[in-house]
């Protein structure tokens, strides 16, 4: 759990990184550590005696096959995601509850859940002392360690696991080893990402945000970890592409393309993509990362891990973990902040351009932290839509797992199962929960609130150890959305979008821009 203090070591320029020397992981880690509002140490977990009635489990998983696939179709096309959820919270009276999840037969052996759907019951998915979280990094499935160079990588890792310390210490060493260079890197990678809005929308009309942020974050990934301009290397502008098919192959079982329903379910859902198809694809990632990271790679080798099996590592924690989650969360926030319209977009511009003044003009963690309705806007759009939604966790004992309303008993062996925005969007413990309020997380009270943000797969009070599964890049990212709203409102006193649907979140197209006018 973070301390206040803690919480305060930051980037400053004067906290001295010397990498040699540096093998504890929580030395790394306080270096990157950014300022939340207010950091409370409450932890919300389940308890074991119960105040609250006993109730039986809810709900049917129906007959062999039949079951699944009726929820899976349910779950996917006839009903989606929130409404099957909502309408079994209905029908059972329940937050907690019995159900299938995707994909179901035949590419998951048993979709069978119980699902927590509030904000009480829903913490216990991040208790690693009662849930393991092996191989159920993207479902109640998982796709062949053929696509990961055969390795089980981090994220499929318990911290049980001897590996998972070692590899996610490496982590934390990637994202601090460099970190003067976070900033720079960023501003320059995202100010050429408008300047090239700004041509398409000049050509144009309008300027689809997806393909432009997602070379901008591989830039901005590749430069601030490894000092590596793909560029210049032989991957070029190719690595969205190569990702974004290799995240097909691991992902497509529970994704919707927008196909006809048949041709997903045969194409999708029936068996995995052969993965020889992606092979060369992988290599090429694979040549770059390889190429660019001396430097991790002997750090691996010193905490005990074979360049190999680092590379893999990597690949996997910049393709999917970061750049995956960039190209999901930034349209996201462009979208809640797009849609929240020009009045707050003139307070977040006043707002963000004074403190850069009072900080002698420079972009610092300083200058960020007297923004705190930016950090609250940002806070806000990662609780209405978690970037990564779906958490699933083994019981690892008989247990109680507590709603607001009642206790179940969950047996050992089951899985446990989370849709995150039920959690985090939970009226008994957000006023509004459903609406973006851009400063709900402003001030002493606000700051109380930030442990029910969730999207790192911990309380944003806490922070990632080896010894959880909470998100190593959880401090990163924050600075990286922080950085993203900092820069589009140093540019830009206003802008317009249009929104849409894609597999991964949002499609956002700007449609207007409103260079900065003071
Ligand atoms: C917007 C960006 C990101 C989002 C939304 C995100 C979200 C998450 C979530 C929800 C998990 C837990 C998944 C689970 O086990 O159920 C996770 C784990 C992880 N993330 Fe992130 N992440 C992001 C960026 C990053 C970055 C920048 C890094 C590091 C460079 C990173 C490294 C990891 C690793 C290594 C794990 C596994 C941790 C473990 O096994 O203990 N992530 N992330």
């Amino acid at each position: 759990m973070a301390s206040s203090a803690t919480l305060l070591s930051t980037f400053s320029s004067s906290a001295q990184y010397l990498i040699n020397g540096m093998s504890c992981s929580d030395k790394q880690r306080s270096l990157l550590l950014i300022r939340p509002i207010s950091a409370l140490s409450e932890k919300p977990s389940p308890s074991k005696t119960t105040a609250l009635p006993m109730r039986e489990i809810p709900g049917d998983c129906g007959l062999p096959f039949i079951g699944p696939m009726k929820d899976r179709i349910d779950f996917t096309y006839k009903q989606g995601r929130y409404e099957f959820f909502k309408s079994r919270i209905q029908k059972y009276d329940s937050t907690v509850f019995r159900t299938n999840v995707p994909p179901g037969p035949f590419i998951s052996p048993d979709p069978k859940v119980v699902a927590l759907l509030d904000g009480k019951s829903f913490p216990t998915l991040f208790d690693v002392s009662k849930v393991e979280k092996r191989d159920l990094f993207v479902g109640t499935f998982m796709p062949s360690t053929d696509l990961t160079g055969g390795y089980r990588v981090l994220s499929y890792l318990d911290p049980s696991e001897p590996n998972h310390g070692k590899l996610k210490q490496l982590i934390f060493f990637v994202l601090t080893y460099r970190r003067d260079r976070v900033i720079p890197e960023f501003q320059s990678t995202f100010s050429a990402l408008f300047g090239s809005l700004e041509t398409e929308l000049s050509s144009k009309g309008k300027a689809e945000f997806g393909p432009l942020n997602e070379q901008a974050s591989f830039n901005f990934l590749a430069r601030a970890f490894f000092g590596a301009d793909p560029g210049k290397t032989k991957l070029g502008t190719e690595a969205p592409g190569l990702i974004g098919k290799w995240v097909l192959w691991q992902l497509g079982p529970i994704l919707t393309l927008g196909l006809p329903m048949l041709v997903e379910e045969l194409l999708l859902r029936t068996f995995p993509l052969p993965t020889f198809l992606v092979k060369r694809d992988y290599q090429k990632l694979y040549d770059f990362f390889y190429q660019v990271s001396g430097p991790v790679l002997e750090e691996a080798e010193r905490l005990g891990i074979s360049r190999e099996e680092a590379c893999h590592n990597l690949i996997f924690a910049i393709c999917f973990n970061s750049f995956g989650g960039m190209k999901i969360f930034f349209p996201t926030l462009m979208k809640s902040i797009g849609r929240a319209g020009s009045k707050l977009h003139l307070q977040l511009a006043e707002e963000i351009r004074s403190a850069i003044e009072a900080n002698g003009g420079k972009v610092s963690i300083r200058a960020m932290e007297e923004m705190p309705l930016m950090k609250s806007v940002v806070y806000e759009a990662f609780r209405l839509d978690p970037p990564v939604p779906f958490q699933y966790g083994t019981a690892k004992e008989d247990m109680v797992v507590e709603s607001h309303d009642a206790a179940f008993a969950v047996k050992k062996g089951e899985t446990l199962f989370g849709f995150q925005p039920f959690a985090t969007r939970d009226p008994r413990m957000f006023e509004r929960g459903e609406e973006f309020v851009p400063d709900r997380f402003v001030g002493e009270e606000g700051g109380k609130l930030l442990r029910h943000v969730l999207w790192s797969n911990g309380p944003e009070t806490e922070s990632p150890t080896v010894a959880n599964k909470q998100c190593a890049g959880k401090d990163f990212v924050v600075l990286a959305a922080r950085l993203f709203v900092v820069e589009l409102f140093r540019r830009y006193d206003s802008f317009g979008i249009e929104v849409g649907r894609s597999s991964l979140g949002v499609a956002v197209t700007v449609t207007s821009l409103k260079r900065a006018s003071f």
